[in-house]
């Protein structure tokens, strides 16, 4: 038997793969497939203080081996999800974890201060990548000290363990990730999406409403990776990788980079089953290796 058990130090996670936000619904959609309680966690859905329709379609377009897609954090708001939502998430024995959104740092907190009101989560994930519409659209995890401010005033107005995901659309990912651990952060998650753009050359349009998206899937996988082990050489807390994780192998090269739990995302999309399969995949590996305690193998990259 394999220990697949990941302790964040604030967190005890069953197994390192969690579900990524935005492609797994707020996990309700995903309860006919399988049972949930598999995962490592799960990541709901984008959550701003109140409703939002998100940008004009189409949202989604494809790119060899990658998604690109400007849903623009559609979503139900955060009192209908403790509302409706949450109490059904508080019977899972797996870590629920909601992803943090805000158009200035006033509504981080906010929604992090509603969110902590109510039983059922495991830890929120701030999602700094949110455009602030206070500074031209400019996000949070474009520059550390934004990053400092809106980690901080999170970490003010709610208790519950934060982990801050970071964007891969900067020059230093580590700057950013070193300001969110000064700011109080137990974790950093990396990486959202890569800006994009598709275009339709017979009519020379963009292919997606909003013009830009965010690229993600097998296409990232490497530059996340590089990032992943980038930050884990600097910063203190845990990292959680994710990037274009399709199977166990991918998960596994990224616990090697030097992340200590995973995230799956687009592949949902494509295989429905890929999480419970990944798990799976990991524990026959590690049995496979004479693999004890699959923490041994975060960051034991050899260069
Ligand atoms: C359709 C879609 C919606 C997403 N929505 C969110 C979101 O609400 N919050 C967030 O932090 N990340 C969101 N993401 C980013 C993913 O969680 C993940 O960081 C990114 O897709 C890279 O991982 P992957 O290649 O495994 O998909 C979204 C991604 C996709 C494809």
């Amino acid at each position: 038997m394999v220990d697949l058990s990941v302790d964040l130090g604030f967190l005890k996670l069953k197994n390192p793969v969690m579900a990524a936000s935005g492609t797994f619904g707020y996990g309700l959609e995903f309860q006919p497939l399988y049972n949930l309680n598999l995962l490592g966690g799960l990541v709901v859905k984008g959550l701003y203080f109140k409703p939002r329709e998100g940008n004009p379609p189409p949202r989604l377009a494809e790119s060899p081996c990658g998604l690109i897609n400007s849903i623009g954090l559609q979503g139900i708001g955060v009192e209908a999800f403790c509302r409706e939502i949450l109490p059904w998430l508080a019977d899972l024995t797996t870590a629920v974890i909601a992803n943090v959104c805000g158009e200035e740092e006033g509504e981080y907190a906010r929604v992090a201060e509603y969110l902590s009101r109510h039983p059922g989560l495991a830890a929120l994930e701030l999602n700094i990548s949110c455009p602030n519409v206070r500074e031209g659209g400019k996000c949070p995890a474009q520059d550390p000290e934004a990053t400092y401010r809106t980690v901080k005033r999170v970490r003010q107005a709610s208790s519950l363990p934060l982990i801050t995901k970071l964007s891969p659309n900067v020059t230093d990912i580590t700057a950013v990730a070193l300001a969110a651990q000064e700011a109080g952060s137990q974790a950093v998650s990396l990486v959202n999406t890569f800006l994009a753009l598709a275009i339709d050359l017979e009519s020379r349009k963009p292919k997606l409403g909003n013009v830009l998206g965010g690229l993600s899937g097998p296409a990232i996988k490497p530059l996340a990776m590089r990032m992943v082990f980038e930050v884990a050489r600097k910063v203190k807390i845990p990292v959680i990788g994710l990037g274009g994780i399709f199977n166990y192998q991918d998960a596994l090269e990224f616990m090697v980079a030097g992340a200590s739990a995973v995230q799956v995302g687009t592949a949902n999309f494509v295989n429905p089953q890929a999480c419970p399969e990944i798990i799976k995949g990991i524990e026959d590996w590690a049995e496979s290796q004479g693999i004890k305690r699959l923490s041994e193998i975060v960051g034991s990259l050899k260069f």
